[in-house]
């Protein structure tokens, strides 16, 4: 492992080189267009494993690295002339025991070689599954509730498992980190939430004129159990703006509650996106979540109906307070907003 090459000295934040993993998803996207807009951020040096052409995006700031974070010295390059890292690289959806080692150790690779090349600071996405889906977890959660996760559901386990050893790999070094804990991402640009209804995928598949006639013959439109349980939604541009604080060295570093404000139900989803919902019973879900734990060859998304057991709603207060964050979009707006860009993704004009 190479030798700290001491802590860069910190300045007022101008002309900073900023290395991030994960910048072609969901997150990384708006991020980066937020940091291109950012007079104090000089460069961007980006890492995915596929493919991506900067200019696509029209950004200019931006030198794009295909690599791969289970790769040590390949991290190590990027890292090398940052003065802040924000590692964003993670399989989300298909999160399972089989991705540990990129979502574990691959972003063990990232905290570790940020300390050994003497960042900054260090930025890093949590999510609220790191608290786990318990019942009787707070309403609402601060970030001093201990992050447990939920055994049952290998992202929520990966997620607390990786605040640990990000302690570990960044504890007595001199490196700010910020650790952000968003809900739900959501937005015209992050419609994971929509794409990953068993639904959708299927539509997908469909020839186009099969689509349209899904859409004017109501009855085949498709029904979205709801369990009732509320959920918040933050979106895509307020991530941004909140990981762009913590890239300029804003407020104090530590953990942030990132949500929007307002909440919503499976239900105003279904009529977000004009198909029909039909309550379903606790039992119901548990029921469902049981089998799902019990049956090994089920695609990986499947142990997400585990987040649909309980609420888990959090307080952003401290991120409000201490980075003056003030998300722009409430949880109404946003899932308009991600509604239409689902729609334009499965319906290109
Ligand atoms: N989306 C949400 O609702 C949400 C909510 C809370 C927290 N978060 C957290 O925020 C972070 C970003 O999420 P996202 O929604 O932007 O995810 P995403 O859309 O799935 O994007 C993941 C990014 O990571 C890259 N990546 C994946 N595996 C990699 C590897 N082995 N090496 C290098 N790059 C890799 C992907 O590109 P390639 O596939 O080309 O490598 C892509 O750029 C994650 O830590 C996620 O857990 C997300």
């Amino acid at each position: 492992m190479p030798q700290p090459r001491g802590v860069k000295p910190a300045g007022s934040g101008a002309g900073l080189t900023v290395a991030v993993t994960g910048p072609t998803g969901e997150i990384g996207k708006p991020f980066i267009d937020a940091l291109e807009r950012t007079r104090d951020v000089k460069k961007v040096i980006g890492m995915a494993r596929r493919p991506f052409d900067p200019k696509s995006r029209g950004w200019r700031k931006v030198e794009y690295r295909q690599g791969d974070v289970l790769d040590r010295s390949t991290v190590d390059d990027l890292v090398e002339d940052a003065d802040v890292v924000v590692h964003l690289a993670f399989i989300v959806l298909g999160a399972s025991d089989a991705t540990r080692d990129i979502n574990v150790e691959g972003s063990r690779n990232v905290f570790e070689a940020a300390v050994a090349a003497g960042a900054k600071r260090l930025v890093y996405t949590s999510s609220v599954a790191a608290y786990g889906f318990h019942d009787e977890n707070p309403r609402p959660l601060t970030e001093d509730v201990p992050t447990r996760g939920s055994e049952a559901h290998p992202y929520s386990a990966q997620k607390a498992e990786l605040e640990r050893v990000l302690d570990d790999a960044v504890s007595g070094a001199k490196l700010d980190t910020y650790v952000f804990r968003p809900c739900i991402v959501a937005g015209p640009e992050a419609t994971m939430l929509v794409d990953a209804i068993p639904y959708v995928k299927i539509n997908q598949a469909l020839p186009a004129a099969a689509r349209r006639l899904l859409d004017v013959m109501p009855i085949l439109r498709p029904i979205i159990p709801d369990p009732g349980v509320p959920f918040q939604l933050v979106h895509h541009d307020d991530v941004a703006s909140a990981l762009k604080a913590a890239v300029l060295g804003k407020g104090e570093p530590g953990v942030y509650n990132l949500a929007g404000e307002g909440e919503m139900t499976m239900s105003d989803l279904a009529d977000a996106l004009g198909w029909y919902s039909i309550p379903v019973p606790d039992l119901a879900v548990d029921a469902t979540a049981e089998v799902v734990s019990r049956i090994p060859f089920l695609p990986a998304e499947a142990t997400w109906v585990n987040a649909a057991r309980t609420p888990v709603l959090m307080s952003t207060e401290r991120a409000r307070k201490e980075l003056g964050w003030k998300p722009k979009h409430a949880v109404r707006e946003t899932l308009t907003q991600t509604v239409a860009g689902a729609r334009e993704e499965l319906e290109p004009a």
